[in-house]
Order: structure tokens, then C-alpha cells, then sequence
């Protein structure tokens, strides 16, 4: 039998992690966990109680509280707090432009990254992030930093919105991405950072079988 490797997707918004990363965990019956969706959970549920998105020690006891399951469904991953669907609402424009403030707190962190490690334990993982092959996973056996300009990142959320029937002024777009990627970059507690032995691949100009197709040769250069 092969081995079960981990494989760590950095890289900044919208630079198509989430995507070639689910493809890759469901063509290696691997397990895809989203990280992010870890830090938009514990925002969303701040929101909702009132509990400020800068307060550390509130914000830690609330996630003491709060379990935050990632179940896979019908190749999509479904997101639930204590039990409450939240797969869709953590996607949300209020969410998105909240999230990197408390992601920013070492305390948070701490115990995100502690719940992570926990899932990725047994290995036959993809995870994406921002801090996953700096942080997370430091011994990944596969290390992958994604880029693609921020046009082409705003670009790709406009085109997505619109299939989803939400039409969205292109320049805020980009303006927002490039606000959360700064604050991501700039944070000292694990900043969003190329792992000095990732591999970096800049998608711009390449379609999402073009960037699989680029990983699965690391793959199996690992296996
Ligand atoms: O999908 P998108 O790239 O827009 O964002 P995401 O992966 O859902 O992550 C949302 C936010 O969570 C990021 O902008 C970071 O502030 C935070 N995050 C983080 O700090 N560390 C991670 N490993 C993953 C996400
Ligand atoms: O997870 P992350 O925020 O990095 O990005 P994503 O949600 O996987 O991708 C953002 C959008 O870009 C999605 O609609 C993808 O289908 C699209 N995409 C693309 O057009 N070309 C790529 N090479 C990668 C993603």
C-alpha cells in the first residue's frame, strides 16, 4: 500500500486553494481540511454573540466552547458549529472582511493550530491556509505556495459571484483581497509566508487542471 503522505496549500485569497486542494484529497481518498474555514467559524460566531473581534480572552473562551466540525458531503465540506450548519453564512461579505482581525491573535491561533494537528494526525491529508507549511505541518512531505496577481484573484471571486447570482463591484473586490492579504502578511503570530521549502507556483495564467496537474507531479515525486 502507498504511503499517506501530508500536503500542505499556502498562498493568498482567492489563489485557488480551496479548489485544487479538495480535487487532490478526493483523488487520493485523502481527507481536505480547510483551515480557513476553521478562522471564519469561531469570526461568525463572535459576530453573532457580540463578542469584539479584538478582545483575546473572550474570543479564547468562546472557542473553548465552540466545536467546529468539517465534514466532507458530497465532495463539498460542509462547516458546523456545535452542531449548526455554517457552511454558507461564513462565506459572507461580513465575515470575509472580519476574519483576519482575529486570526491575527496568538491565543486563537494556538488553539486552531492545536485542533489541526489533531486532524492531520494520522496523515493522508491536503490542508490549506495560510501558515500550514510554516506552522502547522512544518514536516509536510509536500509544501505548495500558491500565487496569482491580485487582479486575477479579484477577477476569479467576481466570476464566482456572478455564477452565484451576486454581482460585485470588481475594484472593491480587489481592494479587500489585497487589505486581508496585507493584514495576513503583516501579523506576527504565523504571517501568511512561503515556506522556504515549498514550492511556489504562480497560477495566473494557469486554469485549475493546470495547477493540479503541477502538484500531482510533486506528488508522486514524494510517493
Ligand atoms: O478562501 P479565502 O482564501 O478567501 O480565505 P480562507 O482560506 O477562508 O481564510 C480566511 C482568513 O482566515 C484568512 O484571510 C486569514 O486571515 C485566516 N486564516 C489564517 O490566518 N490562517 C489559516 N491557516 C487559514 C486562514
Ligand atoms: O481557496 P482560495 O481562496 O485560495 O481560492 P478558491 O476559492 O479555491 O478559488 C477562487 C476561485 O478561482 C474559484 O472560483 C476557482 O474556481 C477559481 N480558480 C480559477 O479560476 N483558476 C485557478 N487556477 C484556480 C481557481
Amino acid at each position: 500500500m502507498t504511503r499517506k503522505i501530508s500536503i500542505a496549500i499556502d498562498g493568498p485569497a482567492a489563489a485557488g486553494k480551496s479548489t485544487v486542494a479538495k480535487i487532490i484529497a478526493e483523488d487520493m481518498t485523502y481527507i481536505y481540511i480547510d483551515t480557513g474555514a476553521m478562522y471564519r467559524a469561531i469570526t461568525f460566531e463572535a459576530l453573532n454573540k457580540g463578542i469584539s473581534l479584538e478582545d483575546e480572552e473572550a474570543l479564547n473562551m468562546l472557542l473553548k466552547d465552540t466545536q467546529i466540525a468539517l465534514i466532507p458531503k458530497n465532495g463539498r465540506q460542509l462547516v458546523e458549529i456545535n452542531g449548526m450548519d455554517v457552511t454558507d453564512i461564513i462565506r459572507s461579505n461580513e465575515v470575509t472582511n472580519s476574519v483576519s482581525i482575529p486570526a491575527r491573535l496568538p491565543k486563537i491561533r494556538e488553539e486552531m493550530v492545536k485542533r489541526q494537528r489533531e486532524m492531520a494526525s494520522s496523515g493522508g491529508v491536503v490542508m490549506d491556509g495560510r501558515d500550514i507549511g510554516t506552522h502547522v505541518l512544518p514536516h509536510a512531505e509536500v509544501k505548495v505556495f500558491l500565487r496569482a496577481s491580485v487582479e486575477e484573484r479579484a477577477r476569479r471571486r467576481f466570476e464566482e459571484n456572478l455564477g452565484k447570482g451576486i454581482d460585485t463591484d470588481l475594484e472593491l473586490l480587489k481592494h479587500e483581497i489585497a487589505l486581508r492579504d496585507k493584514i495576513d502578511s503583516e501579523r506576527e503570530a504565523a504571517p501568511l509566508k512561503k515556506a522556504e521549502d515549498a514550492v511556489e507556483i504562480d497560477t495566473t495564467s494557469l486554469d485549475i487542471q493546470g495547477v493540479v496537474g503541477r502538484i500531482k507531479e510533486l506528488i508522486n515525486e514524494r510517493l
